[in-house]
Formats: C-alpha cells, structure tokens, sequence
C-alpha cells in the first residue's frame, strides 16, 4: 500500500509513518512544517517520500495524493488555544484543511481516509445520577468554579453525577472552538464518504502522550506541561482538585489504531464514515498522572493549585470496546511502563523558544483562580 500522512512530521503522524514503515508500506508524507508546531531545523522523517506544504493548498494535496491507496489526516491545530483570538486559525486549519483534503481526495479517486479525531467532540461526556439513570450535565459556571464546585451537576435537582463512560453512538457536544472543528472534520470526511462512496474511519483519539510530545505551548497536552515543570526541577502544578478523570493512551497504541483502521475501512459499506473511541480503557487522574510522573522523574509532589481552565471538560472517558472489536487492535503499552519511558525521554523542543513566556501568557490569560 501507499500511504499518505498529513502532519506525518508532528507527534502522532511521525508515530503512524515509523509503523508503517516498519510494516513495510509506502509512505509519504505531508507536512507544513508550521513554527508554531515545529522548530525550524525539523527533519523530515527518514525513508519517506516528504511534500512540504500546506494541507489546504489543492495544488500541493494534488501533487501528494497522486499513487496514494489511504490517506491518514493527522495534521491540525491541536489543544485548547490561548482565547478567543485563536478561533480563526483552528478553523482555517482543521476545518478549510479538511474541505480541501476532501475534495482533492475525491479529484484524485482516493477512497479511503483514517481521520484524527478526538474525544473532545463528546463535550462533558456521559454522566449517571444516584438511581442510575443518564444525565447529561450542563456547563459548568463560572461561580461554580470559582467556588471550587468542580463536579458536574444534575440539572433537574443540583446534585453531583457520576461519570460514566461515552460509546460512539453518545451526544455530540463540543464546548470549545478546537471540538467543534474537529466535529466539523468528522462530518467532512461523512460527506466526503456519501457523495464518492469512500470509506472513513473517524479516530476519536483520548489524551495521547508519548516520547516526542510538543511541550511548552499553549496547545501542549498535560502531561507535557508536568514532564517540563519536572525536568526543571518544579513541581506539577494540578489544575481544580485533581479528580478529573482521562484516559492516557501511548502515542504507539493510537498509531497502531490508525494503521489497524485502514486494513479494516474496505469491510465498510461503501460511502459510510464510521467512529471508533481509541484509548488505553484505563480511567487515570490528572492528580494521578501527576503523581505517577514526579515519582518516575524523581521530582517534587505534585502541588495542586484549585485553578481551571474556561472550557475545560471535568471527566471524559469513553469505552473504546467498538475498536478493540472490529479493529482487530488492543493497546499494549500500560501506563507505568509509557510514563517510565516518557520520564527519561527527550522532549520534542519544537516550538520550545520562547516557551517559558508562552507558558506564562496561558497561567496569566487563559487560567482563573
Ligand atoms: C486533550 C487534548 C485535546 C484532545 C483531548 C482528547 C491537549 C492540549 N488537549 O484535552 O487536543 O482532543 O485531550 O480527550 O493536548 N491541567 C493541569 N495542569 C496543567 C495543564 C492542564 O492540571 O498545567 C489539567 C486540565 O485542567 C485538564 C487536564 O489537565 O483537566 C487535561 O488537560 P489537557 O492535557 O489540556 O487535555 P484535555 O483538555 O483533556
């Protein structure tokens, strides 16, 4: 098979290349090789066919898709932002990215397309009152967090709900600007899929970490933040109590889905789109994960700060039993033995100059106390 990887030089798309290279497929990649992701000496990845070039340029998406069997669409703007201001540019990426993969896909007769999706696009997730019944928690308030309310709350009568676990057939709610184009992705690639009678499989990736996670921007995920708190010698700081609930799946397990996803997108109807959760099944903390990694650094305890984030889910975890059924794929990498090896790994320092401020500009705009 040939096989394109858009974003195929950031974290999980250097991941998918590195697999299938290892399976012995044909892989080019795709990749802009943007500032705000990548340092500006970032090589592209040995043993591949490299277009430098933007995702929703059609010449440059001509050019890479010519010869290709499946495209795997891992490039994006990933993470919360900063504000507001960045809600152009997550649009412009992932969601004109995505309108533009789509059409050059069909213009070059590609049929099948893997999707990075995420678990953002659930919102809050699924939740369960006292007596067992579903509930789906409206946002939290602001006075609500600032008084250091953090669990959801039935709406009907106030009382605090137990989360549950979300399966692909659950709400859609995306609370943020970075959720809603990632549902707009999805639904691309669903349309994409009706009027050409390709076959998508939709990716709706957990908290993904591993050895080459971006750190230090405002878009880095949380356990990259602590790893670079650690490695300074500071203590990771814990936003709200601590208790919300992720699940930290291994940046190798979620490639593994990606490749598993396309063997298995030719045993879909033709025209169709369908989701699969990928996680590692096991529900951590963020408190936890702390904790885990300040023991694998050999760094202080973890201080948690009562802080939070506008636009931050409490608890989201989902079932990923769809994929480990019809993906023929399971994870394999326990949390311990990937915190272990991401403990003494060295950091993707892309985007890392000037890192110390922008971590600043997040703790001084995006976060309350
Ligand atoms: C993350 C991803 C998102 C992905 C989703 C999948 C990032 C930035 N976000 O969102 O792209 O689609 O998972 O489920 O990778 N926290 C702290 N201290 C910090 C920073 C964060 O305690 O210094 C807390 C946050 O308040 C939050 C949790 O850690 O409760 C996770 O934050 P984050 O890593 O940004 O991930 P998600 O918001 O889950």
């Amino acid at each position: 098979m040939t096989l394109l990887v858009t974003g195929g030089a950031g974290f999980i798309g250097g991941e998918v290349v590195r697999l299938a290279l290892e399976r012995g497929d044909a892989v080019r990649v795709l990749d802009s090789l943007r500032a705000d992701v990548h340092a500006a000496s970032v090589a592209p990845p040995d043993g591949v066919e490299f277009v430098h070039g933007d995702v929703r340029d059609p010449a440059v998406l001509d050019r890479a898709l010519a010869g290709v069997d499946a495209v795997f669409h891992e490039a994006a703007k990933v993470g919360l932002g900063v504000d507001l201001q960045d809600a152009p540019d997550y649009v412009a990426s992932n969601v004109l990215g995505t309108a533009e993969l789509a059409a050059a896909l069909a213009r070059a007769r590609v049929g099948r397309l893997v999707l990075a999706s995420s678990m953002v696009v659930y919102g809050e997730g699924a939740y369960r009152d006292a007596e067992g019944r579903r509930r789906r928690p409206a946002a939290r308030t602001v006075a609500d967090l600032d008084a250091g309310r953090f669990e959801p709350r039935d709406p009907e009568t106030g009382h605090p709900l137990e989360p549950d676990l979300v399966d692909e057939d659950d709400v859609l709610d995306p609370r943020n600007v970075y959720a809603l184009t990632k549902l707009a992705q999805e639904h691309l690639a669903s349309a994409w899929a009706r009027s050409t009678g390709g076959r998508a499989a939709l990716l709706r990736y957990h908290n993904v970490y591993g050895p080459r996670m971006p750190r230090d921007t405002p878009y880095a995920g949380v356990a990259a933040i602590f790893r670079s708190s650690l490695a300074r010698g500071g203590a990771p700081r814990v936003f709200e109590d601590g208790a919300q609930r992720r699940d930290f799946v291994h940046v190798t397990d979620v490639a593994g889905a990606n490749l598993a996803a396309a063997d298995a997108l030719d045993e879909l109807p033709g025209g169709t789109a369908r989701a699969f959760n990928v996680g590692s099944g096991v529900v951590t903390t963020v408190g936890e994960l702390a904790a885990g990694l300040a023991r694998a650094m050999g760094g202080p305890e973890p201080i948690v700060t009562g802080e939070y984030r506008l636009g931050d889910v409490r608890h989201i975890t989902a079932s990923s039993a769809r994929a480990r059924a019809e993906l023929d794929w399971a994870p394999r990498v326990a949390l311990a033995d990937g915190l272990a090896e991401f403990a003494s790994a060295e950091a993707d320092s892309s985007a890392a100059d000037g890192g110390g401020p922008e971590q600043g500009r997040l703790a001084s705009e995006g976060v309350a106390r």
